[in-house]
């Protein structure tokens, strides 16, 4: 009975990666939130500081001249970043999903290629699945990639690429086979310095604003027909199959943001005093605040079961990721949203950072899949236990 108890307790390093990364954060990346959101720049030096403390990148394996972080350890980063500043710890979610179709699926020369860069910080890599007419429904991209001699040549449009600009490497899926659907997309790198590469301008955002959101063109782009990962036909799934690993990360940002709110709101009502006594001290506060631990305890137990089987591979992360995404980014929403109730007037104004976590939870609910394409897909795992 001991080790089962134990498997609820976070390991002891888990614990240590969790306090090195707050610290740095508290210190580094917190400072510049605020004008991350107010400017929509990038913020260079929230990068620096993760990257000096090797936070920027932490899933790289230790072959590839990362730290070799497993899938929980890199959850509590994003975790932390994000309760410091959202756009941030899109720096470490995004890596991992633009790398994650490598490492599942890629040759080892290109694995050995592109991922040491990216360990060192030298690079980002982003993933570039979504197109304008095809979102939700991703098997129905159009964007082509025809083989002509030993070389491939793309042409389409990416939307919605998360650091499209600042990353130097993209995962671009694309289609090699018309009319059969999603056996006929295949995945490849794509580099920001390939000739017919451009972007298009950033995108105005409710949030997460210090991280650029911007179109990828493809014009007649020819890449070495080595840069494909894996087979041709291969690419719909290895798109899936990292999604099913990051969706917990993104559960993972989740979390961090409804914390920062959760932690600034809660020490607001024992400063703040109304009717002669602290606000905290009205029960009616109390009930807000213990739902808001309760629910984000809730969705952290679920994050954290889904990155212990994202690092185990286990077969039923395709619906521990779903779940995990969908249940800690609605949580997030719904505790930044009361975070903001409880500071009043005061939450509603840019004086405060709860309104900028509020604007950005709600992406949370909507990225690496709507949650209710999330819904859609634990669903049809529960059910094909059933057929
Ligand atoms: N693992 C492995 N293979 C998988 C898989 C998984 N989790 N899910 C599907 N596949 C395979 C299937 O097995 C199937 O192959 P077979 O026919 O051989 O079985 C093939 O892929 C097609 O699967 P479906 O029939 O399930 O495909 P579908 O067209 O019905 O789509 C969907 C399913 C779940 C709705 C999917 O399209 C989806 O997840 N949509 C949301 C897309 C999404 O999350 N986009 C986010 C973009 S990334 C982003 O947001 C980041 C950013 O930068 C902002």
């Amino acid at each position: 009975p001991t080790d089962s108890f134990e498997a609820y307790r976070l390991p002891e390093e888990h614990e240590a990666v969790r306090e090195a990364v707050r610290a740095v954060c508290d210190a580094k990346v917190a400072p510049n939130a605020a004008e991350a959101d107010e400017t929509s720049e990038f913020p260079k030096a929230s990068y620096e500081a993760l990257r000096s403390s090797d936070f920027h990148a932490p899933h790289i394996p230790e072959e590839y001249g990362g730290a070799g972080a497993d899938a929980l350890a890199t959850a509590i980063v994003i975790e932390e970043v994000a309760r410091a500043c959202a756009s941030s710890s899109l720096i470490p979610a995004v890596n991992k999903l633009g790398t994650m179709p490598l490492l599942l699926s890629g040759s080892e020369e290109l694995k050995r290629k592109y991922l040491p860069p990216v360990a060192s910080g030298e690079a980002m890599f982003s993933y570039c699945l979504s197109e304008p007419e095809a979102g939700s429904d991703a098997a129905s991209m159009t964007t082509r990639a025809v083989r002509d001699g030993d070389h491939w040549v793309l042409d389409g449009v990416k939307r919605w690429i998360t650091n499209a600009g600042v990353s130097r490497y993209y995962t671009v899926f694309a289609v090699t086979e018309p009319g059969v659907g999603a056996k006929g997309i295949s995945a490849f790198v794509v580099e920001k310095s390939d000739a017919g590469v451009s972007f298009g301008a950033p995108e105005k955002k409710l949030g997460i604003k210090g991280s650029p959101t911007r179109e990828v063109y493809l014009d007649g782009v020819r890449i070495p027909a080595d840069r494909i990962i894996g087979e041709p036909g291969t690419g719909f799934a290895t798109a899936m199959r990292t999604l099913d690993h990051t969706r917990v990360t993104i559960a993972a940002q989740a979390l961090g943001i409804a914390q920062g709110a959760l932690d600034f709101s809660a020490k607001y009502v024992t400063e703040r005093t109304q009717f002669g006594k602290a606000v905290a001290d009205f029960q009616g506060v109390q009930f807000m605040l213990a739902d808001m631990a309760m629910k984000l305890e809730a969705a952290r137990q679920l994050t954290y079961a889904a990155a212990a089987r994202s690092e185990r591979g286990d077969a039923d992360l395709t619906f521990f990721g779903a779940a995990a995404k969908c249940y800690a980014s609605d949580a997030a929403m719904e505790i930044t949203t009361d975070a903001v109730q409880l500071l009043g007037g005061y939450g509603y104004t840019r004086d405060f950072p709860v309104e900028r976590m509020m604007r950005d939870a709600k992406i949370t609910q909507i990225y690496e899949g709507t949650n209710q394409v999330q819904r859609i897909v634990m669903a049809r795992q529960l059910l094909k236990a059933f057929r």
